[in-house]
């Protein structure tokens, strides 16, 4: 549904649009519906026991609740950023606590990064196809989006460094099994994509709320572990350019909205001042909840996750290889959430959403949302971490027999 525009919108706003999808999608929360498209964590696994525990401690305890709901620092609650350096040095980077900064959910930290980098026109370097929340948030400061294709081992390389000669503000990509396509990036990629950046000195924004939902494979270094290990080297440019997103909405649970940026102080500072400016802290309780519980529960959370969402991941691959067509290509993604579907030319993603839920009754996401420029429409996101294997499995099944008869009914064409 279009609405009138109101008098006076910035440009950016008035440009902002509800997406198709959406609108489709709310057509999918009927409960026949086999539905692939919420790429969001299963409740059904969230660490309820832990929360209402750490509820009851801080609420148990008035001076720990009179601190709970007071205002608080605008850098984000000490323990918990303590909590966050630590979880970091177990990932190789180093950081102190003045180098992070607790955002509302890694939604927040994109916020802001774009509203301290971008004036309209400005360059911004996104992998293509990419997180769709995050070509919407930069979105609304009106950057030129400069899109980089993926190979199975993340952005190719020749068309990346072609993007970084226009002098872009900043590189974002999800490393780890990205949303939407579910690559992730290699560590030959990650190396030749950290000296390009150093040699054309653009910031890379690395967005990670799934690197712990790793379920083969051993862990990739991060950008910001691999930087810190380049600027002990000798004779390096001395300059810190990447900018870690991180988020507890995966492992813990989104409501408490508790992300993070970790970052070269000098961009910290200045990031905590619009984080003030913006909405003065993160809410007080919530810090210390995800305190509590990334302390009691973050690694038995990670245990947990891994188990019940690689089997859904691999129900999901089992069914895809044994009933695609074979002119339909998918991703085999490491971890995270997502598969990918390319179609063959001809079979547009949205089309197929709509038959899809009116004639079989499974729903995904039209591939086409997730570009910043050039939509392919031949595409499609899948998640799997919602839904028992049985479930998934015969979605699949569905979604494999409406693609032969479309295959079919082209070819016959
Ligand atoms: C790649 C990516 N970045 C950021 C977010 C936002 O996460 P948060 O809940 O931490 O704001 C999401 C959520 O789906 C995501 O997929």
């Amino acid at each position: 549904m279009s609405h009138p525009s109101f008098p006076g919108l910035s440009q950016g706003v008035s440009e902002l649009r509800a997406s198709e999808i959406r609108e489709l999608l709310k057509l999918i929360a009927r409960p026949e519906i086999i539905s692939f498209a919420g790429g969001i964590p299963d409740p059904a696994l969230f660490p309820l026991d832990a929360i209402g525990k750490a509820y009851q401690a801080v609420l148990q305890d008035q001076a720990a609740a009179r601190d709970a709901f007071q205002y608080s620092i605008s850098e984000g609650y000490p323990p918990l950023r303590e909590w966050i350096t630590g979880y970091l040095a177990r990932n190789g980077i180093t950081a102190t606590s003045e180098e992070v900064l607790i955002t509302s959910g890694a939604q927040q930290a994109l916020d802001f990064i774009g509203r301290a980098f971008i004036e309209p026109g400005d360059g911004v370097v996104m992998t293509s196809p990419s997180y769709l929340g995050a070509i919407q948030v930069f979105g609304t400061y009106r950057p030129t989006f400069i899109s980089v294709p993926m190979d199975d081992e993340g952005a190719v390389l020749s068309e990346l460094e072609a993007a970084f000669r226009k002098q872009p503000k900043f590189f974002y990509l999800t490393p780890d099994f990205c949303n939407p396509a579910g690559i992730t990036t290699s560590l030959a990629r990650r190396r030749a994509i950290l000296e390009l950046a150093h040699r054309y000195g653009v910031a890379i924004l690395e967005d990670c709320p799934y690197e712990e939902l790793r379920y083969e494979n051993p862990r990739i270094p991060s950008f910001a572990a691999l930087e810190g290990e380049y600027l002990q080297q000798p004779g390096n440019d001395g300059r810190r350019l990447v900018i870690y997103v991180g988020s507890l909405s995966k492992v813990l649970t989104p409501a408490l909205r508790i992300g993070w940026i970790c970052a070269d102080p000098a961009l910290i500072n200045k990031l905590v001042l619009l984080k003030q400016a913006s909405d003065l802290h993160c809410s007080t309780i919530n810090q210390m909840i995800a305190c509590e519980i990334a302390k009691s529960s973050h690694a038995s959370q990670v245990e947990k996750l891994r188990k019940a969402y690689k089997e859904r991941r691999d129900v999901m691959l089992e069914a895809l290889e044994r009933c695609l067509p074979k002119e339909v290509r998918y991703t085999h993604p490491d971890g995270g959430m997502f598969i990918w579907l390319e179609f063959p030319e001809g079979i547009d993603g949205t089309e197929l959403l709509a038959e899809a839920v009116k004639d079989i009754q499974v729903a995904f996401v039209p591939g086409s949302a997730f570009y910043a420029t050039e939509p392919k429409r031949n595409t499609a996101r899948l998640a799997f971490s919602l839904g028992e294997p049985e479930r998934i499995r015969e979605g699949i099944e569905r979604l494999a027999a409406l693609l032969q008869n479309k295959l079919r009914a082209n070819r016959a064409a």
